[in-house]
């Protein structure tokens, strides 16, 4: 691994320490989680936020001093540089490596969703900001009466199609090009936003909650999930974080509590709400209309 010998010995045993690794008469070795979600060649890799951690925000949370001074973003806008997301969308290999990502990092939550929400009562879904579309294949995976649409930019469908058809769903699943900013989003019975309200200041959160509830018939749904904060805003650490990375992410966007999330649905005219925890740091928040 190219490791200085002076280094190697501490840098490994910290890594023993803070649960990473495991060491037997002196052979290091992933531990059974590591092993699961760290793990680039498997599918339950889990550490493409990290990789862009890495890459991107470490430099800019060195910021945050300045971003709680004055409320502004850190990243490549306060240098002048071309806005991440617009340089992403410009080169496909690195939009399917985001998108990749985003699979990795929702998939504990997708399947939690999938097991947790009564699918039973509904015929379709559309994710909307769907990425590469696998938390809707995981909710069709283990239920086939379904069939679902994943809503995202132009540029996300072929990544899109391509890994839906890996998965065999092409048939049930089908994308949909559009903006959230324009016009409407397609009907359907059931609306699912993962990682999108978050993004978002308070104006366009509610303007987006308000679209999913244009999109449904009467009982129909909204799953809104993410790293929720709790209502006290006192233990998801994760959470509280995450907002301060939108903080340094965007000009107005903020994570939120369920409390915040089921008062926007009941503005929007759902009847029924209710926050369910999923795995690790996710919640969902329902909104039945
Ligand atoms: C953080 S990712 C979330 C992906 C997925 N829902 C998940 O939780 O794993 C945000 C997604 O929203 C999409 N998105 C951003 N702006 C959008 C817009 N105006 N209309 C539709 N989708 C948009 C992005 O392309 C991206 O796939």
């Amino acid at each position: 691994m190219g490791l200085h010998p002076r280094a190697s010995r501490d840098f490994l045993d910290t890594l023993v320490a803070l649960g990473f690794l495991e060491r037997r008469e002196g052979k290091y070795s992933n531990t059974p989680s590591t092993d699961l979600f760290l793990d680039r060649h498997k599918p339950s890799y889990m550490g493409g936020l990290l990789e862009m951690a890495n890459h991107r925000l470490y430099g800019f949370w060195g910021h945050l001093t300045e971003a709680v001074r004055t409320g502004k973003p850190q990243n490549e806008v306060r240098s002048g540089d071309a806005p991440f997301f617009e340089a992403l969308y410009a080169d496909p290999a690195r939009l399917r490596q985001f998108l990749s990502a985003m699979s990795g990092l929702s998939r504990g939550a997708a399947k939690a969703i999938a097991a947790k929400f009564p699918w039973s009562n509904y015929r379709t879904l559309v994710d909307v900001g769907t990425a590469q579309g696998d938390t809707a294949a995981q909710i069709l995976l283990a239920h086939p009466h379904l069939t679902g649409t994943g809503y995202d930019l132009a540029e996300v469908g072929p990544i899109f199609e391509e890994y839906v058809e890996g998965l065999g769903l092409s048939q049930r699943l089908r994308f949909t090009a559009g903006s959230f900013f324009d016009g409407l989003l397609p009907k359907t019975d059931v609306v699912v936003m993962g990682h999108i309200l978050h993004d978002w200041d308070l104006e366009t959160k509610k303007m987006l909650v308000g679209k999913a509830y244009d999109a449904i018939p009467a009982g129909g749904a909204l799953i809104v999930y993410e790293a929720i904060i709790d209502d006290q805003r006192s233990k998801n650490a994760f959470g509280l974080m995450m907002s301060l990375n939108m903080l340094i992410e965007t000009p107005g966007g903020f994570d939120y509590t369920g409390a915040d999330c089921e008062g926007w649905m009941r503005e929007a005219g759902f009847t029924q709400t209710r926050t369910e925890h999923l795995a690790g740091p996710d919640s969902m928040v329902i909104g039945i209309k």
